[in-house]
């Protein structure tokens, strides 16, 4: 195979570097700091581009230190434990940049803050793992295969995770049930120091193993899914508020969530979030949450927004919509707030059928964005849209779209909510031009 010694010009969305071959070629090669040169050998090549791997480093970047973790490389996890977390920051900022000038976005980027984050490692609160037995194999896709790579210490996670992975290694009860187990998922309830634990079966579980796994130390509630839209469980049965995680929020708010419903997977980011948006939507009065889960966003503003009249969230997800209800109760704010059980794109078509308006829309959309919202959205989002985005590519291409519709971008906020991965949250704020 072809080997040459390249320069590396920058990182690329996903954390690939990019450099060129002698003969012009771009060639995309990981685990490479801008400035570095480097020998690699080409594994794929293709008319425009060619894939390399790297055989060694020429002339190492100031910024590169030993990765810390062992499965480093083999995992897909990670791509920037190889830098400095600052080198880290700043090739976010500059990927998100460029995703701008890229799609064709001409205007100064009203980038305000790049927030990092105060935990490079340990700040998961849930982690998710693919079950292979025997013998018992958990842990994550390897790098570009679909094979599992045991994993026995994820560094992306809290400490409790880690333990409680290492324990049901040791458990006589879980490798049986892993037997018939395809993946299961640890998640933190921060209050109370412990962790729920969900996973996926073939066979119906004996009682008694779900009762003696529950008895792990850290374990606060076990539950399966076996088929059907919801989760059997809690083990135990008396487990406290029904087995929900218990999180802690600003303004004093506790959430109550299900193992399985979607929360923010670094919590310390989530309250920062939440901080912005407070702050962003203060003089608003009609708040609507087109993808509010159990109500992450929604609770904050409900709590600080003293003079709004309305706040309704609406999402897909049952489980998260019956959480936020159970939320609201235990923190005495029934009535403040409406959650449904509704898609964002029927809400919107009512909402424009009804002549009903928004002053603050929040949109924070799976991988896939809002392009499918973008048409309706300026019948109902009559001044301000937040978008939080995990996924660049497509808010920028959200943004340009809004901005065709009569949205300018105000100000961007990047949250490194994903450290030593190429993944961060991206939060926009889109304002209706005044006609
Ligand atoms: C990234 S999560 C954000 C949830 C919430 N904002 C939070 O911070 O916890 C995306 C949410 O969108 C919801 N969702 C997916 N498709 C949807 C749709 N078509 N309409 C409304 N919500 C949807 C999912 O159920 C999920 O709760």
């Amino acid at each position: 195979m072809k080997e040459a010694v390249v320069l590396v010009e920058k990182i690329i969305f996903g954390g690939d570097g990019l450099a060129r071959l002698p003969e012009g070629k771009v060639v995309f090669v990981p685990y490479v700091i801008p400035g570095e040169e480097v020998r690699v050998r080409i594994i794929e090549e293709h008319k425009d581009y060619a894939i390399a791997q790297l055989i060694e480093i020429v002339s190492p970047s100031s910024q590169r230190i030993p990765p810390p973790c062992r499965y480093y490389t083999i995992c897909g996890g990670c791509q920037f434990q190889h830098m400095e977390y600052e080198e880290e920051l700043k090739i976010k900022e500059g990927i998100l940049r460029e995703l701008f000038l890229r799609q064709g976005y001409r205007e100064e980027i009203p980038l305000k803050e790049v927030i990092s984050s105060p935990k490079v490692y340990g700040y998961r609160n849930r982690l998710r793992f693919h079950v292979e037995s025997p013998p018992l194999k958990m842990g994550f896709v390897k790098r570009k295969t679909h094979e599992v790579l045991k994993i026995e210490e994820c560094m992306l996670g809290d400490n409790l995770l880690k333990e409680v992975l290492r324990d049901l290694y040791e458990s006589d009860v879980w490798s049986k049930l892993a037997l018939h187990v395809k993946r299961f998922r640890i998640e933190k309830s921060l209050l109370d120091d412990k962790v729920c634990l969900l996973f996926w079966i073939s066979v119906p579980p004996p009682r008694e193993h779900l009762e003696e796994l529950a008895k792990l130390k850290g374990v606060k509630s076990v539950f399966y899914y076996l088929k059907g839209a919801r989760p059997n469980g809690p083990y135990p049965e008396d487990a406290p508020h029904q087995g929900r995680r218990l999180m802690p929020a600003i303004s004093n708010l506790i959430y109550y969530i299900n193992p399985g419903v979607f929360t923010q997977s670094h919590w310390e980011i989530n309250l920062k979030i939440m901080e912005k948006l407070v702050e962003l939507a203060i003089d608003a009065e009609r708040i609507l949450d087109l993808h509010s889960g159990m109500g992450n966003f929604l609770f904050p503003l409900v709590k600080n927004l003293l003079s709004a009249r309305e706040f309704l969230g609406v999402d897909t997800d049952l489980q998260a919509i019956e959480d936020g209800l159970y939320t609201a109760e235990k923190n005495f704010l029934n009535g403040r707030l409406e959650l449904r059980k509704r898609s964002a794109l029927e809400t919107l078509y009512e909402a424009s059928q009804e002549g009903r308006k928004y002053d603050f829309v929040i949109l924070d959309p799976p991988r896939g964005g809002c392009r499918d919202l973008i048409r309706l959205l300026p019948e109902v989002a009559s001044h301000k849209i937040a978008y939080l985005s995990c996924d660049a590519p497509t808010l920028v291409r959200d943004i340009l779209l809004l901005n065709e519709r009569g949205y300018f971008l105000k100000e961007l906020f990047l949250f490194d909510m994903f450290p030593r991965t190429y993944h961060w949250e991206t939060l926009a704020l889109l304002q209706k031009r005044a006609l």
